[in-house]
C-alpha cells in the first residue's frame, strides 16, 4: 500500500482524497506526521455519556473520510475549568485549573479540526462548555491559534427537539469570534450540525436522525480541514 502523504490531499475533493490514499482503516500505512487531526472536546459533566458517545461517532465518520485523518477525543468532565480567570478574576488559593493543560492540545498545528459536543441544558450549552469557550480568549490573542481551524457543533438533548439547534448557534458564536472556519452537516439535511436525542429508548446510538447527522458533521470537519491543510493556506 503506497504511503499518503500531504500532497495527496491537495486540491482533491474527499472522493478524491479517498480514491489516491486508498480504502479507509489503512491508517497505518500513512507516516504520523502527514496527517491532519480531529480533536472532539466533549463538554458533558458526566464521563462517557450521551455527549461522548455522540462525538465518537463523529470522529469515527470523520476518519472514514481518509487515512490521513486521526481523532481525539477530550473529555471534560472531572476537570476544574473556571471561566472567571477569562475575565481576569484570579484563581482562589489552592484551587485547581485544568485549562493550561489543554492548550497545547489545541493549538498543535497538527489540529486543523475541533468538535464542540455539549448536552443541551435549559435550551443552551453546559457551563462546563461555556467556561471552557470563555477560557479560550487565550487562544485568540496574541497568536489567533485556533485562526482558520475547521470547526463543527454536536448538542445532544434529552429530548427529541429540546433546543439542539439553538445550543449549537450559541456555541458557533464563539467559534467565529475565534475566526474559526464552522461547518455544519452536509447532505441529506444539510443544516446547523450534529443534532442528537439521547432521551431514545437505547440512547444515542438508536437515534437514526442523530447519528446521520452527527457522521455528516464529522465527514464535513474533516473533508475541509484536509482540503485546507493543502500549500497556500491562509496563515
Ligand atoms: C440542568 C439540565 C437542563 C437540561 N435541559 C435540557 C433541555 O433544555 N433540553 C433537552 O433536550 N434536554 C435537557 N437536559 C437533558 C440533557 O441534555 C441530556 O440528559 C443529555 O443527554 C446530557 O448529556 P450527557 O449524557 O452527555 O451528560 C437537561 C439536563 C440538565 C441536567
Amino acid at each position: 500500500m503506497k504511503n499518503v502523504t500531504r500532497r495527496d490531499f491537495v486540491g482533491g475533493s474527499a472522493a478524491a482524497i479517498v480514491a489516491v490514499a486508498g480504502p479507509a482503516g489503512a491508517s497505518d500505512t500513512a507516516a504520523s506526521n502527514d496527517k491532519v487531526r480531529i480533536v472532539a472536546i466533549s463538554c458533558s459533566p458526566r464521563k462517557g455519556k450521551s455527549t461522548a458517545t455522540a462525538l465518537q461517532v463523529c470522529l469515527d465518520a470523520a476518519k472514514e473520510v481518509s487515512p490521513g485523518i486521526e481523532t481525539e477525543l477530550i473529555e471534560l468532565a472531572g476537570l476544574r475549568i473556571n471561566g472567571n480567570v477569562a475575565a481576569g478574576v484570579p484563581l482562589e488559593p489552592g484551587e485547581r485549573d485544568d485549562f493550561p493543560s489543554l492548550v497545547p492540545r489545541l493549538k498543535d498545528p497538527k489540529v486543523r479540526g475541533i468538535i464542540i459536543g455539549t448536552p443541551v441544558y435549559f435550551g443552551n450549552m453546559s457551563s462546563l462548555c461555556k467556561a471552557f469557550l470563555e477560557r479560550c480568549i487565550v487562544l485568540y490573542q496574541p497568536d489567533y491559534a485556533l485562526s482558520n481551524k475547521v470547526a463543527g457543533v454536536v448538542a445532544v438533548g434529552g429530548t427529541r427537539n429540546g433546543g439542539q439547534e439553538a445550543t449549537i448557534q450559541s456555541v458557533q458564536m464563539s467559534l467565529f469570534c475565534q475566526e474559526m472556519v464552522v461547518v455544519g452537516n452536509t447532505r441529506p439535511s444539510s443544516r446547523l450540525g450534529g443534532v442528537v436525542w439521547s432521551g431514545i429508548e437505547g440512547g444515542v446510538l438508536k437515534d437514526e436522525f442523530g447519528l446521520t447527522t452527527t457522521k455528516a458533521l464529522g465527514r464535513h470537519v474533516a473533508t475541509v480541514a484536509l482540503q485546507m491543510a493543502g500549500p497556500g493556506r491562509p496563515a
